[in-house]
């Protein structure tokens, strides 16, 4: 074993250990990891352990989100609802609760090595993400910074900028950003995405946005800001999702057509799609049995 398997085989251990039902699924995750994932997860460990937490927090921190994953669904299949709808009731309970948003962040942040469809969906932005351009790269909330992390190493923007109101997810994407790209010309505020009117419309040559337009009251609104924001030669890329419910997911689209309606409506094209079932079923299946569908898309312009 390679000091770089071990600690990702020791969170791995600790999680079933903690959650035994899990372990087979935590093995056949890991086994469909490319050297690179598990190098990139070993690293993200040892920089979480750099910091001062422990194994035992980030297997917690993974734990929660999935725990709290399963209790909303089991409230979704019961009222065929999100528990939420508005902004303000998560607000407190989430986006501002220090201690919450940081277990949840890394939890999240581990989840795109160990869930299949997160792991998809990081993928096509890393095989789509120009690397020949220079210019602008805007993300809306990076949240754990992990998808800021790698348009910083697999692109070539001349800057970086994140926007995100959460302190936990600021804290969070700077510091990775700083630990692994010391220099790196990128900068992370503290705010919300629609109150910053200063942003130039047509300036940004790539705009990211992953897990954000499910949390918020009006995605469309998101949407054209994005188109408004973006050259019109952009790459755009997003992730959302279908009948998902999670502890602050506030907006739910009941088809992938609901929502790619919306996008469509919105100033922006699918140039390419990623639509993804709830594991072990098809897409036909998922979308008759009201199950999460996970989706990204590569966007242009319209
Ligand atoms: C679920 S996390 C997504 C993290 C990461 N982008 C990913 O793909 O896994 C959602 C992030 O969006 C941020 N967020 C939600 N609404 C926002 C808004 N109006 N402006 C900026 N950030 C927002 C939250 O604070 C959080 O960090």
């Amino acid at each position: 074993m390679t000091e770089t398997t071990a600690v990702v085989d020791s969170l791995l251990e600790n999680i079933a250990d903690q959650y035994p039902v899990h372990r087979s699924f935590l093995d056949q995750a890991i086994s469909g990891a490319t050297p690179e994932e598990v190098t990139r997860l070993s690293g993200y460990l040892s920089f979480c352990m750099g910091k001062g937490l422990t194994l035992d927090y980030l297997a917690e921190s993974y734990l929660t989100i999935l725990g709290d994953t399963l209790e909303e669904q089991i409230y979704f299949r019961d009222h065929g609802t999100y528990r939420h709808s508005t902004f303000a009731e998560v607000a407190d309970a989430v986006y501002h609760d220090r201690e919450y948003m940081d277990r949840y962040m890394y939890g999240l942040a581990i989840t795109n090595f160990l869930w299949p469809n997160h792991v998809e969906m990081a993928r096509l932005l890393h095989r789509t993400i120009p690397r020949d351009r220079g210019g602008r790269y805007l993300e809306v909330g990076p949240g754990h910074g992990f998808l800021l992390l790698d348009a910083i190493e697999t692109g070539s923007f001349d800057d970086y900028l994140g926007v995100d109101l959460s302190a936990a997810s600021v804290e969070q994407t700077r510091t990775i950003v700083e630990h692994f790209h010391p220099g790196a010309p990128a900068r992370v505020e503290l705010r919300d995405f629609l109150e910053a009117a200063d942003l130039e419309a047509g300036s940004f040559d790539a705009v990211v946005m992953g897990e954000v337009l499910e949390h918020v009251e009006q995605p469309e609104v998101f949407l054209r800001r994005i188109a408004e924001l973006a050259k019109d030669d952009a790459y755009i890329f997003i992730t959302t999702c279908i009948n998902a419910p999670a502890v602050d997911h506030i907006f739910l689209w009941r088809t992938t057509d609901e929502l790619e309606e919306m996008i469509t409506g919105s100033g922006l094209r699918i140039v390419e799609p990623l639509r993804l079932p709830y594991e072990g079923k098809t897409l036909e299946e998922s979308r008759e049995q009201n199950l999460p569908i996970n989706v990204a898309y590569v966007l242009a312009k319209a």
